[in-house]
């Protein structure tokens, strides 16, 4: 096979950023490929094992697959992402990327490789329908459809679009029962993720710090003297995404959480984001009331284990 597959190291940032752009079909992946390749590569290898490897076929670089463990001791190997440049498909270079990273997985201890997001470093929670040649790849390679994920679409192209319903009428009430919504800064972090653990048993932490204070992303938070009731934060994963969020379950149906939520839409939307996504949801009802939002994306989750190969 004239296909050869290296691991790169983080000097090659920038080349596989561009491959990425110009390898992911969907216009909306593509347009994110800087900061999705950022979440599932700098960001991720500081909490666990990232394997990067790149595909090249006469010394050019056509083929990328970023991968990364999970399972506490690295039981499962994810699959983050696989990209091939369109003009080199075809030709056994997915393939060849997907044999390398179970043999790899298997070294470090998997016994199964998932297409699947890994929490709290993730770009999508699977394989989009709409990726249909990563599809048709991952059955012919032995892979096993498992879940099945979608997230809304909050439509955020003009000022009078129902997911930026003014939220000051709420608030209003709000105050009058003494809880107060209020962006969230950096000192309000160790609050929010003692908050997120003990209300939700939190993997929220990472997700909470790549939101707070950061550059195109945020977080609002509701308290009552000085309690967190509910918290809603938006782009640690990728600009145009929403979540997480948590309302304690004692301030249920109060109206916090559709105020937290358009707060952040709010954002997105002089962030310059037209489309928001809710990634991976989650309470459906709650999102299309609260800001009309649409199951748009769906996701295959898929699964091979690799006693299996
Ligand atoms: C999915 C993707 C990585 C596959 O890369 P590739 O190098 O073309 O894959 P391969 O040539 O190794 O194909 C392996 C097998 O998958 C199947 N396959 C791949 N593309 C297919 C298609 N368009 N139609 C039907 N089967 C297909 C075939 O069985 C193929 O084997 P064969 O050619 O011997 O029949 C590539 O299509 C791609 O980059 N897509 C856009 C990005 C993407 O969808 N990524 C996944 C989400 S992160």
């Amino acid at each position: 096979m004239d296909v050869e597959i290296v691991e790169l190291a983080l000097d090659h940032f920038s080349t596989v950023t561009q491959l990425c752009g110009q390898a992911l079909d969907l216009p909306e992946d593509a347009a994110e490929a800087p900061a999705v390749v950022d979440v599932l590569w700098p960001r991720a290898a500081v909490d666990r094992t990232v394997v990067v490897l790149g595909g090249y076929r006469n010394g050019e670089l056509v083929g990328v697959l970023i991968g990364s463990t999970s399972g506490g001791n690295g039981t499962l190997g994810h699959v983050d992402l696989v990209a091939v440049d369109p003009a080199h498909r075809r030709r056994g270079v997915g393939r060849a990327l997907l044999a390398y990273a179970e043999e790899r997985f298997a070294g470090l201890g998997a016994v199964e490789v998932l297409l699947a997001g890994n929490p709290p470093h993730y770009a999508w929670p699977g394989v989009d329908v709409r990726y249909t040649p990563a599809v048709c790849a991952a059955l012919a390679l032995g892979y096993t459809q498992d879940r099945t994920a979608w997230n809304m679409t909050a439509d955020l192209s003009s000022d009078g679009s129902p997911a930026l319903r003014p939220t000051a009428p709420a608030e209003r009430r709000l105050a009058g029962q003494g809880v107060t919504v209020r962006r969230a800064g950096p000192a309000d972090l160790p609050a929010l993720t003692a908050f997120a653990r003990s209300t939700f048993g939190g993997t929220w932490d990472t997700e909470l710090a790549g939101s707070v204070g950061r550059d195109r992303a945020g977080c609002h938070l509701a308290e009552r003297d000085g309690e967190v009731l509910g918290f809603a934060a938006w782009g640690s994963s990728r600009p145009s995404w929403f979540g997480p969020m948590g309302t304690a379950p004692a301030a249920e149906g109060s109206g916090i959480g559709a105020v937290l939520l358009r707060r952040c839409l709010a954002d997105q939307r002089a962030a310059g984001v037209t489309a928001a996504q809710i990634g991976w949801v989650g309470p459906v009802r709650f999102y299309s009331g609260s800001a009309d939002a649409r199951i748009e994306r769906v996701f295959f989750l898929y699964r091979k284990t690799l006693a299996d190969r």
